[in-house]
């Protein structure tokens, strides 16, 4: 049985552990993909990256769902990648590769990689391009489902906190240093993420349940994983035991 934040209007969907927690949310990524295949024709998704959605690529690879998906009429794209080279430990464009692209039967135009290797305001640039090339001259694309992390800061995507990327209403992918990581991250910006039509947040482990309590039960919290909230599309958050310690139960209906 769902639970709902009183703050965010978001679905929260409470499972055992990160494997019952990716299954769940492979059931919706199964679900969501018929319904937008006979909607319009195909299903674009912007993957996150992070260990807890790496879990879900893993699920996604084996023969139980991928034999249930027609990845011809699947595009997959980024919500943020690490300004390093495809190959680097550090890329999420590896980090998929090896948990599910290497795995499955997708052409190879339909995956949508964010240029890590190149100078950033050039990667974002040129992301923007292959946006409107996808998504036509839409006044702003609007993905079927967008896949996202939570970090212990209220990070997601590549939207720290104090990130100049936070404040960016004009672009669709910002090139911002992050002082923390004292790196460069790409990372789509809020409008995007705003105009998806399901966003779905992974989040697992203890460490998190300090924010993650924060965001759904405060509405006072100013966290960036706070401002995702669907202008017109669903928010749902799949999260584990040990991520929802802190919900007190009774504030959720
Ligand atoms: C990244 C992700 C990032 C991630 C969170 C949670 O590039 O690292 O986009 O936002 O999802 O940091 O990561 P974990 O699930 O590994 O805690």
């Amino acid at each position: 049985m769902p639970l709902f934040s009183p703050v965010t209007k978001a679905e929260i969907i409470i499972c055992r552990d990160v494997e019952a927690l990716s299954r769940r949310a492979a059931e919706q990524f199964i679900s969501l993909a018929r319904a937008a295949m006979a909607a319009h024709g195909n299903f674009t998704v912007a993957l996150s990256g992070g260990s807890t959605p790496k879990a879900l690529y893993s699920l996604l690879a084996t023969e139980e769902f991928s034999a249930q998906l027609d990845w011809r009429r699947i595009h997959l794209f980024f919500g943020d990648e690490r300004c390093v080279a495809p190959d680097h430990a550090e890329s999420n464009y590896r980090m998929v590769h090896e948990s599910l692209l290497a795995k499955i039967a997708i052409p190879g135009a339909n995956v949508h990689r964010l240029r890590g290797e190149d100078p950033p305001p050039l990667a974002a640039q040129a992301y923007e391009a292959e946006l409107r090339r996808h998504f036509g001259a839409a006044a702003l694309p609007r993905f079927d489902l967008a896949l996202l992390g939570l970090g212990e800061d209220g990070h997601t995507a590549s939207l720290f906190p104090g990130s100049l990327a936070l404040n960016e209403v004009a672009g669709w992918v910002a090139a911002a240093y992050v002082e923390k990581l004292s790196a460069h991250r790409l990372t789509l910006t809020f409008p995007l993420f705003n105009n998806v039509a399901q966003v779905s947040f992974l989040v697992a482990g203890a460490s998190k349940a300090g924010v993650l309590a924060a965001i759904l039960q405060d509405s006072t919290a100013d966290y960036p994983a706070a401002r995702i909230k669907p202008n017109a599309g669903g928010l749902t958050w799949f999260v584990d035991h040990a991520a929802a310690e802190q919900l007190a139960s009774p504030a959720l209906n």
